[in-house]
């Protein structure tokens, strides 16, 4: 039986950061769902496609190759052909994945891959419906939140860092809009999995939230 960990949780909880490093120390491939996603929005927004369009979305869609690969263990997300993790993190594309991602011909597309990838090996994989739907046999499923502040400054320092000025308030607002979306969409939204257990972040760091879901983890090894 395969031992894969589902983490999910709202816009900034710290998922990536936490699932990444778990994923090293567990000698685990780490996949991240919602770099997944912000390339179909990627796709539609370089094909002028209006994202608020689910018709015209759910038509486009099967244009979109999607598939993942790894170079020194960093996941790249590769888009008809082109590598296009540089491209995904800005503002506007988070705001179109939320939009994007309620269509159900793109969730279906994104499900397969991942669920293909989940047989092939062990892995812990992050995103919004993972613990829910895509892996509901999942052997440890996490859900991470964190107050919406806490959430925006985390995401204010890393775009400081990049050189990109945002105010904290924006972050919050956008933050908060994307969380209404994912929680509030008809298919899979955005709910903790009964048999999650939910880890609040607001005062740990991300060491001990990686440390804490792994003894979680093998205690039930
Ligand atoms: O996790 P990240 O912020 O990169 O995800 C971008 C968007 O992709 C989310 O706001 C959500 O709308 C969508 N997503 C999803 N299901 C997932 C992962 C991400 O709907 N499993």
């Amino acid at each position: 039986m395969r031992k894969n960990i589902a983490i999910d949780g709202p816009a900034g909880a710290g998922k990536s950061t936490v699932a990444k490093a778990i994923a090293k120390k567990l000698n685990m491939i780490y996949v991240d769902t919602g770099a997944m996603y912000r390339s179909i929005a990627l796709f539609m927004l370089k094909e002028g496609v209006d994202v608020k369009d689910s018709k015209k979305v759910a038509e486009k869609c099967e244009g979109a190759n999607v598939s993942i690969e790894y170079v020194n263990g960093a996941q790249q997300v590769i888009l008809n052909g082109e590598n296009v993790n540089g491209l995904i993190r800005t503002s506007d594309v988070s705001m179109a994945a939320s939009y994007t991602s309620k269509v159900k011909e793109v969730r279906d597309r994104m499900t397969f891959l991942q669920r293909q990838l989940a047989k092939e090996k062990d892995l812990v994989m992050d995103g919004r419906d993972i613990g829910t739907n895509v892996l509901p046999d999942a052997f440890l499923k996490i859900y991470l939140t964190a107050d919406v502040y806490v959430r925006a400054k985390r995401r204010y320092e890393e775009f400081k860092e990049k050189g990109e000025n945002y105010s904290l308030d924006d972050i919050a607002k956008d933050i908060s809009k994307r969380d209404e979306m994912d929680k509030n969409r008809e298919i899979s939204p955005l709910k903790k999995a009964e048999d999650a257990i939910e880890v609040n972040t607001d005062n740990l760091t991300p060491d001990e939230v990686v440390d804490y879901i792994i003894s979680l983890y093998k205690e039930k090894v």
